[in-house]
């Protein structure tokens, strides 16, 4: 669930300006980034019309977590702990740490390319005295087959998702987060999570999941006819105008079954998802085409079935089977261990930004979960669905359109 060629790209700057996202520049893959560090210097702008941490592209280490909000710390602690995170935000992404409190953990790095996305659970709006602005597509996931949620490790009031290049830094700015938050809100949960370091393969790639898979290839992309309006909130209807511009994100914590899945031949593990582990190519296609080859449905293999067949994954999920429903995909890889059995507890911190779950999420989960082939390796462990703001207005602070 990474960013798609395209987004790949943009770690060599090609596509700066891009819908106002990508605004830095990452050394170029394959390029030396040790010690003086060129990796350290990239700094995605923290401002702008959409949060950051969105549209850029991932970074090698994530740290999601989840805050609730103390008992009667009411609209204006609210207030106060986003004012306070905002400014720590402003600093930490230039490379800076925050006044108010420092470890001196990430002193000797640059920003790495860090960003912060804030995300309001449903039961905040409850707590803060904001019961008439909660968004009705906040209404909580239905339940899914298959199914293993725990609440712990899942939901939340305050959500953040936090990238940047070097672990040292994702860990201090989680750190600073949650000690400006002392007496306010209190962690509820946190998952690490990791992606492909910028300069690992000799040019830039679509990155690879736990399984195996070249993941992100059919994502929506800037610039395509329709991605604001997929990935991003036009108040109307429903959806209230404090979202303009913001989104919705569903998290998952999925685990893959490896010890089940590796027993797979390739060439079966193939036909689960509908491309090839090479090169990403889909299976109507000949290997060798490349992800960037379209999937086409209709082809029929050898033996006169479907080429790609009628419970691989991309078929199932694939918009033009349900409704054109899409969402922007920017999940990291976990793995903790082993859990009590010796099997991996590893697998899909998935990520998927979108303007509307009940058109984008639901529907799709609803028939992966009875259809798909790779469902028989996942399970699905925790849940999160947040109301993601749009970004900070200049000289505001993050999540001022609800607040004022
Ligand atoms: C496509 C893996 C869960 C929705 C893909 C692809 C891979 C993949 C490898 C093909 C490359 C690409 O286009 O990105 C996984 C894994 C999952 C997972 C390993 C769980 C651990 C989900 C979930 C959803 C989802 C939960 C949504 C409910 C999609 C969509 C596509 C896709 C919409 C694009 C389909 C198309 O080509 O039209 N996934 N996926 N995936 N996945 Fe997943």
């Amino acid at each position: 669930a990474l960013l798609g060629t395209a987004g790949a790209g943009l770690l060599v700057g090609a596509g700066a300006g891009v819908a106002g996202a990508v605004a830095y520049e990452r050394p170029a893959e394959g390029s030396a980034t040790g010690g003086g560090g060129a990796l350290g210097t990239g700094r995605v702008p923290f401002r702008g019309e959409h949060q950051a941490g969105i549209l850029d592209p991932q970074q090698a280490g994530v740290r999601l977590a989840a805050f609730d909000l103390a008992d009667g710390a009411g609209r204006d602690g609210l207030r106060t702990l986003l004012q306070r995170w905002t400014k720590a935000v402003d600093r930490l992404t230039a490379g800076e740490p925050a006044e108010e409190f420092d470890n001196q953990v990430a002193l000797d790095a640059g920003p790495c390319s860090l960003t912060v996305t804030l995300g309001f659970g449903a039961a905040l709006f409850d707590k803060a005295g904001l019961a008439d602005r909660r968004p009705a597509a906040l209404e909580p996931l239905p339940a899914f087959p298959g199914e293993a949620l725990d609440p712990a490790r899942g939901e939340g009031d305050l959500f953040v998702q936090i990238g940047a290049d070097d672990a040292l830094v994702v860990a201090h700015a989680l750190r600073t987060l949650q000690k400006l938050a002392a007496g306010t809100a209190a962690l509820r949960w946190q998952s690490a999570g990791f992606a492909r370091t910028p300069g690992a393969t000799a040019r830039p790639m679509t990155g690879r999941n736990l399984m195996g898979q070249i993941d992100g290839t059919n994502n929506p992309k800037p610039g395509q006819d329709g991605f604001a309006a997929k990935v991003f909130c036009t108040p109307g209807g429903d959806q209230p105008a404090w979202l303009a511009g913001g989104s919705y994100l569903v998290f998952r914590r999925i685990r893959m079954l490896l010890d089940h899945w590796e027993e797979l031949p390739v060439e079966r593990q193939e036909r689960v998802l509908g491309r090839r582990k090479s090169d990403g190519s889909p299976l109507s296609a000949p290997a060798g085409s490349g992800e960037g080859t379209a999937a086409d449905l209709s082809v029929q293999g050898p033996d006169g079935g479907p080429a790609i067949p009628s419970d691989a994954h991309i078929r199932v999920a694939a918009p033009a089977g349900n409704g054109g429903a899409a969402m922007l995909r920017r999940g990291f890889s976990y793995h903790d261990g082993a859990l009590p059995d010796g099997s991996p507890d590893a697998g899909l911190l998935f990520l998927a930004f979108q303007a509307d779950p009940r058109k984008g999420f639901t529907p799709v989960q609803r028939k992966l979960s009875r259809g798909d082939g790779l469902s028989r390796f996942l399970r699905h462990e925790a849940s999160g669905l947040y109301a993601v703001p749009p970004g900070a207005p200049a000289g505001g602070y993050l999540g001022q359109q609800l607040l004022e």
